[in-house]
Parts: structure tokens; sequence; C-alpha cells
């Protein structure tokens, strides 16, 4: 659709959060909501992302439907990852319900995908959606951040803090494995602020004969430990390690952080980036910007249409990746 101001004023917003959560998920629920009731918004809440529209599971949110969630983990709307909303049919099905109950336009919180399918909906079936980004990959275009990144990085920092505890004492090699399907921003902010060794990123080739070739001198030197931080997009930890152990001869361990990068109680920067952003969206449904996701650059609300917003991030990591490894 190319113009993407209706100009009728909306009564009834819907919200959901889709893909993989991201802890600030409540506290940008809870901002939609009462930024939306504020401005005399009726809310809806919608069950596990797309998968709520098509099987219409719709809650009804108020202001105290959202006390007391500010300082929690996960989402309290349930998240899905919906392969049926993939399809044309699914998102006829979601048109539908959000037709059926007089819902005038959606707040999508989520990562690409959630983006995608916010801006189908929108151009095949003319559901207005303002986007806001919620996953931990921080890999969204138009944002310096996305909701649940700051506590993704903590909470992997948190966990290099404790291996490197034992990885002193015994004299190891560790090998961590962050999440980030294809981008390497937990594994990047992580490495440098947890003072890991070395870095493997998708953004980056790397080469492990010269990974090792540093461990090798290191050791000659009398560097007793080592921890290297891998991107799941990057590579697998498990097959690194065993590299590792093969050229060097030196013991290795292997972590892999997983889902517990995606719980837990959010950091300030992500209540405090959730809660701009909610009411941002909103602000966007008021003045009839469709099609449009909220981020902050510098500091600074910044909007950009969704078809921009989709198009891969490019996240910039020579400058952190040379200093990780000037400072090994
Ligand atoms: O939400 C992003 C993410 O956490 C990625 O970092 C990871 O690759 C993926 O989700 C895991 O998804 P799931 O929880 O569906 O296995």
């Amino acid at each position: 659709m190319k113009n993407s101001k209706l100009k009728t004023p909306i009564k009834k917003i819907g919200v959901l959060t889709s893909g993989g959560d991201g802890s600030g998920m409540n506290a940008a629920i809870r901002s939609v909501v009462r930024y939306a009731s504020h401005n005399g918004l009726e809310v809806a809440g919608i069950m596990r992302g797309y998968q709520g529209l098509i099987d219409d599971d719709i809650i009804s949110l108020s202001h105290r439907s959202v006390s007391n969630v500010i300082n929690k983990g996960g989402t309290l709307l349930k998240t899905a990852r919906c392969k049926e909303f993939f399809t044309r049919e699914g998102r006829k099905k979601a048109a539908a319900t959000v037709k059926r109950h007089g819902i005038d336009a959606l707040v999508v919180i989520g990562g690409n995908g959630s983006y995608h399918g916010a801006h189908l909906l929108f151009s095949e079936w003319k559901v207005p959606c303002a986007c806001i980004p919620g996953t931990i990959d921080n890999d969204i275009r138009g944002t310096d951040a996305t909701i649940g990144s700051d506590t993704a990085v903590n909470t992997a920092l948190d966990a290099i803090d404790k291996i490197r505890d034992t990885c002193t004492s015994m004299e190891r090699i560790f090998v961590i494995e962050v999440m980030g399907r294809d981008c390497g921003f937990i594994a990047i902010e992580s490495a440098l602020g947890g003072g890991a060794e070395d870095v493997l990123v998708p953004e980056l080739k790397f080469d492990l004969r010269k990974i090792c070739e540093r461990i090798k001198k290191g050791r000659l030197k009398g560097k007793i430990s080592w921890i290297i931080i891998v991107a799941e997009g990057a590579a697998k930890a498990q097959a690194i390690a065993a590299k590792i152990t093969k050229i060097t001869r030196l013991e290795t361990r292997v972590v892999v952080l997983g889902h517990i990068q995606r719980g837990g109680i959010p950091t300030a920067k992500d209540r405090i980036l959730a809660t701009r952003l909610g009411s941002a969206a909103v602000d966007l449904l008021l003045n009839n910007q469709y099609d449009k996701a909220a981020g902050i650059v510098n500091g600074e609300i910044n909007v950009i249409p969704v078809r921009e917003a989709i198009k891969k991030k490019d996240l910039k990591v020579d400058n952190f990746y040379r200093l990780i490894n000037i400072l090994t």
C-alpha cells in the first residue's frame, strides 16, 4: 500500500509480543496499555503473538492489568513463532480476528520476523500496525538497541565472570557460546565487557589457526587461561573447542549459555527503552502513522518505515574486535 496515512481516528488498539521473548517486553506492554488508556483508547491483548490472532485468543487490558510487571522478564501476553502466519491464508484469518474485535490498529513488539508479519498484514489486509523492537539479538535497523538486548548482555557477562573463576583456577581454555542467530551483538559486547581473549562473530571471518597460534605463544609466555566467546551464528562452540584441542593439545571446556540470556529481571536500560518505545508506538497510531517502526537513535525516538527496518542491520564490530585483541 502506497499511502501509509489512513486518516481515520482510532478507538481501540491491540498489542502483541511475537517471536523470541526478551526481558523488558512486559515494560513495553505496560507502557502501551497505560499510554493508550491515558489517550482514551481501549486496549486488547493478543495472546501468543500472531498465533492469538489466528486462534482468536484476545483479552481485554486495562491500567490495572499491567500492574507490577515492569520488573518481570518474559511476556504476560506469551509469545510464539507462528508458522501459519507465514501463509496468506493464516494472515487472512488474523485480519478477520482484528476486524471482529473492532481493533483499529496493532502494536507489534518483536524481532525481524514479527516486523515482516506486520508489514504483510498492513499491505495485504490493511491492518494498521506500529512496530517496536523486542529481541535480544539487537539486529533491527533504525534503533541503537532492542528490548532485551542489554539484559542479555548483562546475563552473559555474569556467566562469563563466574566461568572466569574456574577457568583461571584450573588453567583451561573455555569456549562460551552466546545467542545471536545472525548477529554478533551479544558476543562482541560480552567479549569486550568480560575481558575475553577472543570472539567469533558472524560479521567477521575468523582463522582458527591464527587463534591457536596466539594461544600457543601466550602459553610460552606463561599465560594460563583463555576465554573465547562464540556467537551462535558464527560457529558451534563444541566444534571450535574440539579443533582448538586438536591444534594446541590443550584442554578445553565448552559452555553454551542458551536461553538464560532471554530471561531475568530487565536492566534499567531495557525498562527505560521499552517504556519509551511503548508510548512512541501508540503515538504513531494516534497520528495515523502506519507501517512504521519506532526505535531510539542517539537517545532520541527514531521512526522509519517497517520495510526499511526489516533490511539486514549492519552491525559495526571492527573497533570492539581490535580492542579485544589488543587488550588480550
Ligand atoms: O530471539 C532471538 C533468539 O534468542 C536467537 O538469539 C536464537 O537464535 C533464537 O532466538 C532461539 O530461538 P528459540 O527460542 O525458538 O529456540
